[in-house]
């Protein structure tokens, strides 16, 4: 064969390479990307003049694939650019030190790399879209709870109030034995935690009056914490509370600032190991107030991730709690056109992060 024949067969073999790499792409499942990058690897080694003493690795920030070992003198490599930045890299690597890469070979590598380098900004749109449509859902479920919530709560109150206006009037009454006292003291304290209940419930779907003054929440989160400490001790657990400045100014209700403050922390505590430390830290950021309450417990399942914000949703022994508390919370923060976002933290532990939107 002449050179012109050699160069064509390469041409050939580089464009067959080419459009393979193509369609595994177009193929791709983006929840099995190693087989991808496996197959890409494969197909691009068999692109190159000497395939037999060629070898490819293809690095992302997910994945590594080689077909053989890599020397390291006798390399070319492209980087894998997405949304702008270098998330890997291919590597082509001759075996034969006086051997050399065809001039188009580099070029190859670079559209390999690029076409990659794309379909890694695809599959990252996707997974944005699908986080984002959970969370819409999410926030839909929790609206349509909200509301709800608020129906039925509304629809108790009134029967509630004439339950325990009724009892208190029969417990004026002076011939009243002994014995149906006590019965009517049972009626009238049940009848009062069944106000709390349903007090929550509207809180939770923001149904709660609340009065909104500009104040300092500094000392405000200083006097919930500090009325936890007893709290803190008898749990054998540690804190640490960072405000970033003395003065940190929101326009908020400030009882029911405490209450977001006091129900993260008491959980916080709750989840906590004997000797841990929890992290309560309140800071600015450009737009926002930001309150993050962070633990070093048993983290929340998926399920716990997906639901803690729900009413009655709790994890804990019945009689421990309602799972009323989050709920109360979310409601609190959405009341103050704010956020609150429950995650786990990296080693251990789980984090509530509340943003509340700042004075303009
Ligand atoms: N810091 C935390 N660590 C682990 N799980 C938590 C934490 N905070 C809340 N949870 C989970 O969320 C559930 C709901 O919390 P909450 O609404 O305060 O209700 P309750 O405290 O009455 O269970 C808890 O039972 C628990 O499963
Ligand atoms: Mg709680």
């Amino acid at each position: 064969m002449n050179t012109s024949e050699l160069a064509l067969q390469e041409r050939i073999k580089e464009l067959t390479c080419l459009y393979e790499v193509s369609s595994i792409i177009v193929n791709a499942n983006s929840k099995e990307m190693i087989d991808t990058i496996r197959a890409i690897a494969v197909c691009l080694k068999k692109g190159f003049y000497a395939p037999n003493t060629t070898e490819i690795l293809i690095e992302t920030p997910k994945d590594r694939y080689k077909t053989g070992s890599i020397a390291s003198e006798k390399q070319i490599c492209s980087e894998i650019i997405v949304f702008n930045k270098v998330q890997g890299k291919i590597v082509a690597s001759l075996l034969e030190k006086e051997a050399s890469f065809l001039k188009e070979e580099q070029p190859l590598l670079d559209n390999v790399a690029l076409k990659l380098g794309n379909l890694l900004e695809r599959i990252e749109i996707q997974n944005n879209e699908r986080s984002l449509k959970r969370q819409m859902e999410h926030a839909d479920r929790l609206g349509i709870l909200g509301e709800i919530t608020a129906g039925i709560a509304h629809e108790l109150n009134t029967p509630l109030a004439n339950i325990l206006g009724f009892a208190e009037l029969l417990k004026e009454e002076t011939e009243l034995s002994k014995h149906s006292a006590v019965d009517l003291d049972k009626i009238i304290s049940n009848a009062i935690f069944s106000r709390e209940v349903v007090k929550k419930l509207l809180f939770f779907a923001c149904e709660m009056p609340k009065e909104l003054k500009e104040l300092n929440v500094v000392p405000i989160v200083k006097e919930s914490v500090a009325l936890l400490d007893a709290t803190f001790k008898k749990a054998e657990v540690r804190y640490t509370l960072h405000l970033e400045e003395e003065l940190l100014m929101l326009r908020a209700d400030k009882v029911q600032i405490t209450q977001v403050v006091f129900n993260l922390v008491m959980n916080a505590i709750y989840f906590s190991p004997k000797k841990s430390t929890v992290h309560i830290d309140v800071f600015q950021s450009n737009k926002h107030l930001v309150l993050k309450v962070a633990d070093e417990g048993i983290g929340l399942s998926e399920e716990a991730l997906e639901k803690v914000f729900q009413p009655f949703f709790s994890t804990k022994p019945t009689g421990d709690g309602a799972g009323l508390g989050l709920s109360v919370v979310h409601g609190i923060v959405a009341g103050h056109k704010g956020t609150i976002v429950a995650e786990n933290r990296k080693n251990k532990g789980a984090v509530f992060t509340v943003k509340l939107p700042k004075l303009d």
